[in-house]
């Protein structure tokens, strides 16, 4: 007889839908589903719905396609700025962030200093923002995201902009590699990350340790632009789970976005 998991796992990996997500992430939500229902139709169910709620609001496929489609029409002529605004348009996320982009990151550098690594921790369209970063040429960039599609043209990107880094496949919490990064950004993901699965947002932040400063930030709008509290709850939240991990919080004067640098307090 067929081994449920397996065929459970297949049946996810073969979705249009989600065969895009990276495999770690298919395999804790089939393992996730198979811990509560018997039935192998109904944990399929189970799981594509979970998977729905966790990424079905985020990228409508043909925003994804008309990314590559950008990409396509690209070469060494083309003005990057340009494309990369017309890209992170195309997501709600980046897109409110767009008018100040220039002035999010002149305010993030001036807090913690440029850079030499940055770790972009499910990075979704930022990397299309490296031109409103101003980064040294050496800076290295990595980014990870569970959504190969936005890796593939992330990769693309940074061939074109030729920064030095790379965007990986990976799904984070599942696991985390140690980049040797000197900031990771985890920017508008924790929210996503803690619906995916509970205490995963403290599990992060624990995993890295070993990276001297993070700029964690939230949404203060929900999707439809209503502002519903979310700037004081946020900021209880992270500062709670700060205090967690034992690094100080800093709040940037960000007015659209919540911003805050987390650092390692003193001994
Ligand atoms: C709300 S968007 C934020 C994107 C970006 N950080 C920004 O602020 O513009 C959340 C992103 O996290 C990605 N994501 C969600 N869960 C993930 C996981 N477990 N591992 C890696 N990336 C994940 C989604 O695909 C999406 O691109």
């Amino acid at each position: 007889m067929a081994d449920p998991r397996e065929t459970l796992l297949a049946g996810l990996m073969t979705s249009s839908k989600y065969r895009h997500l990276a495999p770690a992430a298919l395999e804790r939500t089939t393992d996730w589903a198979l811990a509560r229902h018997r039935k192998p139709g109904d944990a399929l169910k189970a799981a594509k719905r979970k998977l729905h709620q966790g990424f079905g609001a985020y990228f409508d496929p043909g925003a994804l396609e008309a990314v590559h489609r950008l990409l396509d029409q690209a070469d060494e002529t083309t003005d990057l700025q340009d494309l990369s605004t017309r890209i992170l348009a195309l997501h709600s996320s980046s897109a409110e962030r767009l008018p100040v982009m220039d002035a999010f990151y002149t305010a993030l550098w001036a807090e913690i200093g440029t850079p030499g690594h940055i770790l972009d921790v499910a990075s979704g369209l930022n990397p299309f923002a490296l031109h409103a970063m101003h980064l040294p040429p050496e800076c290295i960039y990595t980014a990870l995201e569970i959504d190969n599609r936005l890796v593939e043209a992330a990769n693309r990107f940074l061939l074109l902009s030729n920064q030095p880094g790379k965007a990986i496949w990976a799904d984070v919490v599942s696991s985390l590699d140690d980049y040797d990064a000197d900031v990771a950004l985890v920017l508008k993901t924790l929210p996503c990350l803690e619906q995916e699965q509970s205490g995963a947002a403290i599990d992060l932040l624990k995993a890295l340790a070993g990276t001297p400063i993070i700029v964690v930030s939230y949404p203060v709008r929900s999707l439809g632009g209503r502002e519903k509290g979310m700037r004081e709850t946020y900021l209880e939240q992270i500062t709670t789970l700060s205090a967690q991990i034992s690094r100080t919080m800093t709040v940037l004067p960000i007015e659209d976005e919540l911003v805050t640098v987390l650092r390692h307090a003193p001994l």
